[in-house]
């Protein structure tokens, strides 16, 4: 479980497969299932909610009708057509040069939806649909945009991070990118750099502190040291701590997290006396405190101040009166 949990964390929305399925024209629609999956990953991160670069947004129809990059029924008149197939060393080119470029099946799929129309809602099927892009549908996969929002409480923050913040955390190493398409929160990890990741690091995170929701330090370097500046980071949702040498004091900070729905302290040196300053976050729903000095009595007063948390004590030896009854046949 506790595995499992971690590993989720460090799959970015983009990579994230999940129920990948064929098209289907007869339901499937040009605009939702074709196009906008290319456009999602290929240009919102600088044109979508929260870059609008050279002023245009391309994550919704409004927007796009907005941008006026497209031209329904003429590509040569469609900016955006004129941008993605131009050279890849033109100074002008989309995707700009250095990011990853669009295949030719892309290219072709948004030359086609443009010239049939640039329709919001049709379906595959009820658009002039050529042989060769016949064929490129029949073999494409579709996979369903992650709906991460919902996993966690948060109004949406008013503006994004700033940029030269973001590029200052992740010139040191850590791994900064945005929760999902849909969202400004962000995420964080140290994965790449934990062994000499440490608490001075810690104070790169702080000026990002309106839009970090989640948060990974584990197996890094920090400690009790980094507790202050841990404690402004007030939207964490989850935050991972676990093999670090960070004690009881930390949880003094971490107690003002009121945000926190997942906390993860396995294999660090916190003790009952900490777990208390965590009678408040109500919110909190998942602890992990196997392989600590946490007790089972400095469980049980936690879960009386925050009903409903699940705290995950690793495996014991259920004590003989604590045996389950033998199931009935
Ligand atoms: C890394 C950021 C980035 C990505 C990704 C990106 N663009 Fe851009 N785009 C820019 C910037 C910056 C400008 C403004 C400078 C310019 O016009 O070249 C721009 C300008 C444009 C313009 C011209 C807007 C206008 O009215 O002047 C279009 C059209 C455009 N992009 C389309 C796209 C499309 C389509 C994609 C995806 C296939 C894409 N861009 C991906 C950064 C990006």
């Amino acid at each position: 479980m506790a595995f499992s949990m971690s590993s989720l964390l460090f799959l970015s929305s983009a990579t994230f497969a999940e129920e990948k399925r064929k098209l289907d024209p007869e339901k499937d629609k040009i605009y939702e299932h074709i196009i906008k999956p290319i456009l999602s990953s290929n240009c919102t991160t600088c044109h979508g909610s929260s870059k609008a670069k050279g002023k245009i947004r391309l994550h919704n129809p409004e927007e796009i009708k907005k941008s006026e990059s497209v031209v329904a029924g003429d590509i040569d008149e469609s900016m955006m057509i004129e941008r993605i197939m131009l050279p890849e060393d033109d100074e002008e080119v989309m995707p700009p040069e250095g990011k990853k470029r669009l295949s030719e099946e892309q290219k072709k799929m948004l030359s086609w939806w443009i010239a049939e129309g640039a329709n919001f809602e049709k379906k595959i099927s009820e658009v002039n649909v050529p042989e060769d892009i016949g064929t490129m549908i029949a073999a494409m996969d579709y996979s369903p945009p992650r709906e991460i929002k919902k996993a966690f409480n948060l109004p949406e923050p008013p503006q994004s991070a700033n940029d030269a913040d973001i590029t200052a955390i992740g010139k040191a190493g850590i791994l900064v990118m945005q929760l999902a398409q849909d969202t400004k929160y962000l995420s964080a990890n140290v994965i790449n750099v934990a062994k000499s990741f440490n608490d001075a690091q810690v104070k790169l995170l702080v000026p990002v502190k309106d839009h970090l929701t989640w948060l990974d330090l584990s197996r890094s370097g920090i400690t009790d040291q980094a507790a202050t500046d841990l404690g402004q980071l007030s939207k964490l949702t989850k935050l991972h701590l676990e093999n670090t040498v960070i004690s009881d004091k930390t949880l003094m900070e971490i107690g003002k997290l009121e945000n926190l729905e997942y906390l993860n302290l396995y294999g660090t040196k916190v003790t009952d006396e900490g777990l208390k300053n965590l009678e408040n976050l109500k919110k909190l729903k998942k602890l992990y405190v196997w392989q600590t000095g946490v007790t089972q009595a400095g469980v049980d007063k936690l879960k009386s101040a925050v009903p409903g948390i699940y705290v995950n004590m690793g495996w014991q030896v259920p004590k003989q009166e604590d045996k389950p009854e033998e199931p009935k046949k």
